[in-house]
């Protein structure tokens, strides 16, 4: 089985994404097509990108880089939960992502945005960056409004049809992940 890693965005005090990356992994775990875990990125206290050497080289220098990779490395495919922040995803989410490259290389990913607008922007640009970080990112994808998903934009209420998107981009990012799996064992 491969394995999934649910993947924390915010790191805000109060964040939402608590809330909601929970609501994901509670559901992800009725599965059996997969193994889930939940990673929370303030959890590796990553400072703001210190490596002296580009990422894709592969010389990790900190061992906070080193322990981020490690836990990365052993994950087929990832579901990004991301807040919008001025239309792109945190800058704690993207320092996290550009801290490793070849970690993520021929995995895929999903996204579970959320904002005004769903979180719709943030995940676009997610989408550009995985891009170069050669992950295969999926079609289907979850987006959560602050005004009707959550109450007072606070309480996390999410409307019953979201499980239903969950679960479709949960199909799509197994299927992706288990096929770049063989590609990365063959390789
Ligand atoms: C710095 C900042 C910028 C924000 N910019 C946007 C935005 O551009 N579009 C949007 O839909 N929501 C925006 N919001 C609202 C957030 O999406 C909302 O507060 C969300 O709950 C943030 O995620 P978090 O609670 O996990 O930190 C912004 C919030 C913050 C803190």
């Amino acid at each position: 089985m491969i394995k999934v890693a649910i993947i924390l965005g915010s790191t805000r005090p109060g964040r939402n994404g608590e809330a909601v990356a929970k609501w994901v992994y509670e559901l992800a775990k009725t599965r059996s097509d997969a193994e889930f875990e939940l990673i929370d990125i303030k959890d590796f206290n990553l400072p703001l990108l210190d490596e002296p050497v580009p990422p894709s080289m592969g010389r990790y220098s900190q061992e906070h880089t080193k322990a981020w990779a490690a836990k990365i490395d052993t994950f087929d495919a990832f579901v990004f939960v991301t807040p919008e922040y001025n239309h792109g995803t945190s800058g704690a989410l993207k320092n996290a992502i550009d801290f490793l490259y070849k970690e993520w290389n021929n995995k895929a990913a999903g996204f579970v945005g959320y904002g005004s607008a769903g979180g719709t922007r943030a995940v676009e640009q997610l989408r550009l960056v995985m891009g170069e970080l050669q992950v295969a990112d999926v079609r289907a994808q979850v987006a959560l409004s602050l005004f009707t998903d959550f109450e007072n934009m606070t309480t996390f209420k999410p409307a019953a049809r979201h499980e239903r998107s969950l679960n479709t981009m949960f199909d799509q990012v197994i299927a992706w992940g288990g096929a770049l799996k063989t590609l990365r064992d063959r390789t």
